[in-house]
């Protein structure tokens, strides 16, 4: 008894030196583990992440059709996937069950909280970089609610603001789906003024101006415009968009060329519509305002906060808005000539030397069929589409995939789910593990 009192158990003797030695090593490997990690986040390698998914990345056991697809290899360029995917998107059953209805959409948003958890929507803000640096999107969709629903999802971040304008010509169930969608975001809104917008018209600008005015009404400071149609996807997470908009410095992004010779008779000629055709009149236009140099470009910009505020409030740009609004498709040269005007924010000097194509540019990339071909013909520009040819313009398929994501473009057009559903499946999949792996 008296022992076992007195023998109370002795607390093992350890050298102050060890003590500083152990803690040395504890923080070492902490580190190291540490160093590990974010060494990850900056070494993307898809097989890497594959397996590490979280709740909030794409799997397959919501056991979808397109589950039936190995994403990772087909990233690979493997052939033998590639060839499944491909026979896969021929079989009726395969696209009759990857088709969601408009119904669908208009039902499941009823229940907005349950909406966006089943379909994996970001709620929260992934890195303070992108807190810091929101972006404003403009939206202009008429049809293809599925393509617009994933693309929202794709692009979709709490401290960024959506504006979507739906074609006034769109269906009912169109215009009802979209509504339900835009009422379960408080960042994402329907553009105030909807137009009709009617093919290489005024129209087209019409609908980009009213949702640049609305962005630019919202509370949210944002960086950078984007503006989008339902048949583009990014090939770029948030984070990535932003540190290349970051990289830009100030400038804008967007094809701004000489006009070639060819397409001069859209600027000189008086057209108008006429039962929702755009027709030429006959009448001959006077010179832009100020002469201004007329530039060559396309619909799809990547703008600054300033391009924006000037377009809404310059007083050239007025003018020059106002000359354009009977040209033959002014979408394809405003933004162009915006850009080359002195004293707009982010903009270049007219001079030839500062001309940029659309690959150059980073807001989108686009495969004309006139412009395919093989490496090393003096004409081709990319390589042979993959999936199939809309009014010149591929629809990427599968095979297209593993080159796309190798361009510097934040955004591609197009894609269908329609006819090609795989190429979006794996590649929203593909961006969410991505932007999962490269969180704060
Ligand atoms: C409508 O949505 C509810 C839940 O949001 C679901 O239980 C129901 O089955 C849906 N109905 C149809 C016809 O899709
Ligand atoms: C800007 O937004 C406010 C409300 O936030 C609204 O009252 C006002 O009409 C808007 N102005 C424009 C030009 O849209
Ligand atoms: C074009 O601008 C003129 C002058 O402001 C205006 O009268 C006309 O309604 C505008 N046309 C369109 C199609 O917006």
């Amino acid at each position: 008894m008296k022992l076992l009192v007195t023998s109370k158990p002795m607390k093992p003797f350890v050298h102050p030196m060890m003590k500083v030695l152990l803690l040395l090593s504890l923080t070492t490997g902490l580190l190291w583990i540490l160093m590990q990690l974010t060494e990850h986040q900056y070494t993307w390698n898809p097989s890497s992440y594959i397996l590490s998914n979280s709740w909030l990345s794409y799997t397959d056991d919501g056991g979808g059709p397109e589950s039936a697809c190995d994403c990772l290899a087909i990233l690979q360029d493997d052939d033998e996937e590639i060839e499944k995917a491909k026979l896969l998107s021929l079989s009726r059953s395969f696209h009759k069950r990857v088709q969601t209805p408009d119904e669908f959409y208009i039902n499941a948003t009823q229940d907005c909280r349950k909406f966006k958890t089943s379909r994996k929507y970001l709620t929260v803000t992934l890195n303070k970089e992108e807190k810091d640096f929101p972006l404003a999107y403009s939206i202009v969709i008429h049809q293809k609610v599925q393509n617009f629903e994933h693309l929202l999802r794709a692009i979709y971040a709490p401290q960024n603001v959506y504006c979507v304008h739906v074609d006034t010509k769109s269906a009912a169930s169109v215009r009802a789906a979209i509504e339900g969608i835009v009422s379960c975001f408080p960042n994402v809104f329907l553009v105030s003024q909807p137009v009709s917008v009617v093919y290489a018209s005024w129209s087209r600008v019409q609908a980009d101006l009213n949702c640049m005015a609305d962005l630019y009404n919202s509370t949210t400071t944002w960086k950078y415009f984007i503006n989008l149609c339902g048949q583009d996807f990014p090939l770029k997470t948030n984070l990535e968009i932003v540190r290349m908009l970051k990289s830009l410095r100030g400038d804008n992004s967007m094809e701004s060329e000489k006009m070639p010779g060819g397409k001069i008779w859209r600027v000189t000629n008086v057209f108008q519509v006429v039962d929702g055709e755009i027709k030429e009149t006959g009448k001959k236009k006077d010179p832009p305002p100020f002469n201004l140099p007329i530039l060559s470009g396309n619909a799809y910009i990547v703008a600054s906060r300033g391009y924006v505020h000037s377009v809404l409030k310059d007083l050239r740009i007025q003018k020059l808005l106002e000359w354009a609004n009977d040209t033959y498709s002014p979408d394809e040269f405003l933004w162009a000539t915006i850009q080359r005007i002195p004293g707009v924010p982010g903009s270049k000097w007219p001079s030839r030397k500062y001309d940029m194509t659309d690959i150059n540019a980073i807001a989108r990339l686009v495969k004309w069929q006139g412009h395919e071909g093989q490496q090393g013909s003096l004409d081709a520009v990319y390589p042979e589409c993959q999936g199939n040819h809309v009014r010149s313009i591929c629809v990427y398929g599968v095979g297209d995939l593993r080159w796309l994501l190798q361009q510097h473009h934040l955004f591609a057009n197009k894609f269908d789910m329609d006819s090609h559903p795989v190429v979006v499946f794996c590649l929203e999949k593909y961006l969410r593990l991505k932007a999962l792996a490269m969180r704060d």
